[in-house]
């Protein structure tokens, strides 16, 4: 694996009354990214977080925001993101229309552009963009809860998108989005991801921080 692992664990499980808590306690137990999920009852069937709530996470993590836009429209509100502070911006190939211009957009405003794709959406469809992305989001749930359970041919998709990323000489930072635990963890990173998401295998323990470091522990631990 060429990216060392990274955990990006998902506010969306965290108590939302007190998410500088969840990010304290996160980041102590060694989160790389703290993962972001906006949603805007539109392209998902559900309404979450926007600008404002990113911004305020801003101003107590000290670790990258890696946020995922589940909206509509990211080829206009990308731009917002990229202001609230966010250090990666990641958007849905599904949803964009002129793919190449918003993420040249997200890199122009100092951010890092990231492509992801439904479970639905076959990896071919994001070929041309491999190129121009520093991350791919592999979604491995259809996005709009947390807690969901992990669709199995994940994991053939991100060896394909691993395998794509080899042919075209590029490496972005494969993550993993929807249904991670300590099973499925090892099982996508023997597969090709180096970016692990996980909501409520994490925020909906009795101890998260342990919680996290066991997933870091599952997918490092070789197999004999
Ligand atoms: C789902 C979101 C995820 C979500 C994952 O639409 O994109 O980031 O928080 O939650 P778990 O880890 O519980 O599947
Ligand atoms: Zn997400």
């Amino acid at each position: 694996m060429a990216n060392e692992l990274f955990i990006s664990p998902s506010l969306l499980s965290a108590d939302f009354t007190r998410l500088a808590e969840a990010v304290e306690t996160i980041e102590a137990a060694g989160a790389d990214f703290i993962h972001l999920d906006v949603m805007d009852g539109h392209f998902v069937p559900n309404l979450t977080i926007g600008p404002p709530v990113v911004k305020a996470v801003k101003r107590v993590a000290s670790r990258p925001l890696d946020c995922h836009l589940m909206v509509s429209d990211p080829d206009r509100t990308a731009a917002w993101y990229v202001d609230a502070g966010a250090n990666i911006v990641t958007i849905h190939i599904e949803a964009s229309v002129h793919v190449h211009r918003t993420i040249q957009a997200i890199r122009d405003g100092g951010a890092i552009p990231g492509i992801t794709l439904n479970p639905g959406t076959p990896a071919s469809a994001i070929a041309e963009v491999l190129p121009y992305v520093d991350l791919v989001l592999v979604m491995s749930v259809n996005p709009g809860f947390g807690g969901q359970s992990f669709i199995e041919s994940s994991v053939g998709k991100i060896a394909e998108i691993r395998a794509m990323c080899e042919r075209a000489g590029v490496c972005p930072r494969i993550e993993v989005d929807g249904g991670i635990d300590v099973t499925t963890a090892p099982r996508v990173v023997a597969a090709g991801a180096d970016t692990l998401v996980a909501g409520s295998a994490i925020f909906c323990t009795p101890d998260p921080a342990e919680a996290l470091r066991e997933i870091r522990r599952s997918a490092t631990t070789r197999m004999v």
